[in-house]
C-alpha cells in the first residue's frame, strides 16, 4: 500500500556518528570461498579428517581439471553430505553469542578463533591487516526517531531492542543506526514511499506527492538496503527513516515470532550499512587494499562519496 502524506511533523536525531580508522584484522584463506565457508564453519571434525584419507573419487580435494558432468555432480553430492544440521546450530550459537563489531576486540577474538577453526580442518590460513574507515554511533549513543502531531508526541523509536533471551543482555550491542550515514539531525513531514524502489517514487509522483523537504519511510526488502536512501535523496528527501514490516518479516503474523519462531519480533531493528560507492570497500582507498602505506583520500574528500542526509533504523 501507498499511502499520502502522513500528518503531522517529523523529528528526527542522529547522534554525532563517529569515521574512525579501525585497524582490522582481516583473516585471508587459500581456498575458495565457499568451500572455505562450508568446510570450515559447516562441517563436523569427524567429515574433515575423513577428508585427509581422501578415496577413490579424490574424496574431499577439488575435482581434477576437465572432470565431467558427473564427477560434479558426485563432488556436490559429496559436499551437501557432509554439511551437517547439527554443526550448523552449534556454529550459528557460537559465532553470534556476542556482539562483535568490526575493530573491536570481541571481532579479533572470533577472528583467531576462526583462523585455529581452519587450520583444524587443514586449510592455510594467512593473517593480514587493514585499515578501514567504518562509522558506529560515537559512545554507543543512540539516535532515534520521533513522530509529532503538531506539539504532540506521538511515537518515539527505542533506543535498544527489548532482550528476550537473558543471554542477549549485553552493553555492547550496538544501538540501532545505519553505518556511513552522516551524524544529524532532520524535521519534516514524513512520506511513506513502500520499498523505495523506482516504481514507488513513480507511483507518489502519479498521485502529486512530492519528496522535496520531507522524511522518507520506507520499508526494507525488495531492493537493496543502500539503493532507498540514495533514491530518496535524488528526490529531495532530508532524511530517511527505515524499518521491517511485519508482512515481510513476520510471515507467520506477529505472535509467531523469536525466540519461538525464526520471525523478526516487534522490537527488532535491522542494522546495516548504506553505503552506495561505485567501488566497494574502504572509502579511502576505493579500488585498492586499505593496506599499510596505501594512498587515503582525506576523510572529508571520502565522506563526499557517502551518503548525505541522515539515515535512521527503527523496528
Ligand atoms: C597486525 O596488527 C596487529 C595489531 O596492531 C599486530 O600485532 C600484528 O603484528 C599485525 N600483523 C601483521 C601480519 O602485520
Ligand atoms: C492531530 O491533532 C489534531 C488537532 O489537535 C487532531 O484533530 C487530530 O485527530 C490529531 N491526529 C492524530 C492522528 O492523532
Ligand atoms: C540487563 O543487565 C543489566 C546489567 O546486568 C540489568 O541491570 C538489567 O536489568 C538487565 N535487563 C534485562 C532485561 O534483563
Ligand atoms: C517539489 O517541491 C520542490 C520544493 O517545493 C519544488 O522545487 C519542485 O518543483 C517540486 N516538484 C514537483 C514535481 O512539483
Amino acid at each position: 500500500m501507498l499511502s499520502v502524506e502522513e500528518e503531522g511533523m517529523l523529528a528526527y536525531k542522529t547522534p554525532k556518528r563517529r569515521y574512525c580508522a579501525i585497524v582490522l584484522i582481516v583473516l585471508g584463506f587459500l581456498v575458495f570461498f565457499g568451500i572455505g565457508i562450508l568446510a570450515g564453519f559447516f562441517i563436523g571434525r569427524g567429515a574433515a579428517k575423513g577428508c585427509e584419507d581422501g578415496d577413490k573419487n579424490g574424496g574431499c580435494k577439488p575435482p581434477p581439471k576437465g572432470h565431467t558432468q558427473e564427477q560434479l555432480e558426485e563432488f556436490h553430492r559429496k559436499a551437501v553430505g557432509m554439511i551437517s544440521t547439527e554443526e550448523l546450530r552449534k556454529n550459528l550459537k557460537h559465532f553470534t553469542k556476542v556482539p562483535h563489531f568490526p575493530g573491536d576486540t570481541e571481532n579479533f577474538e572470533l577472528a583467531k578463533d576462526m583462523a585455529k577453526k581452519w587450520k583444524e580442518y587443514g586449510i592455510d590460513v594467512i593473517w593480514k591487516n587493514y585499515t578501514i574507515m567504518l562509522s558506529r554511533p560515537k559512545d554507543m549513543k543512540a539516535g532515534e526517531a520521533a513522530l509529532y502531531n503538531g506539539s504532540t508526541l506521538m511515537h518515539r523509536s527505542e533506543r535498544q531492542e527489548a532482550f528476550l533471551v537473558p543471554s542477549e543482555n549485553n552493553s555492547n550491542v550496538v544501538p540501532p543506526f545505519n553505518a556511513y550515514a552522516p551524524s544529524g539531525s532532520a524535521r519534516g513531514k514524513l512520506v511513506y514511499a513502500n520499498y523505495g524502489r523506482d516504481e514507488d517514487f513513480e507511483e507518489l509522483k502519479k498521485r502529486g506527492i512530492n519528496c522535496t523537504g520531507k522524511i522518507v519511510i520506507m520499508r526494507y526488502g525488495k531492493v537493496g538496503r543502500s539503493t532507498k536512501p540514495k533514491r530518496a535523496h535524488k528526490e529531495g528527501a532530508i532524511g530517511v527513516i527505515l524499518y521491517m514490516d511485519p508482512e515481510d518479516y513476520a510471515k507467520q503474523g506477529v505472535d509467531m515470532v523469536y525466540p519461538d519462531y525464526n520471525w523478526l519480533p516487534n522490537s527488532a531493528v535491522q542494522r546495516g550499512n548504506i553505503k552506495s560507492t561505485p567501488i566497494r570497500g574502504d572509502p579511502q582507498t576505493p579500488g585498492y587494499p586499505s593496506v599499510k602505506g596505501m594512498y587515503r583520500l582525506p576523510k572529508e574528500e571520502a565522506k563526499k562519496l557517502l551518503p548525505q542526509i541522515p539515515v535512521h533504523p527503527i523496528s
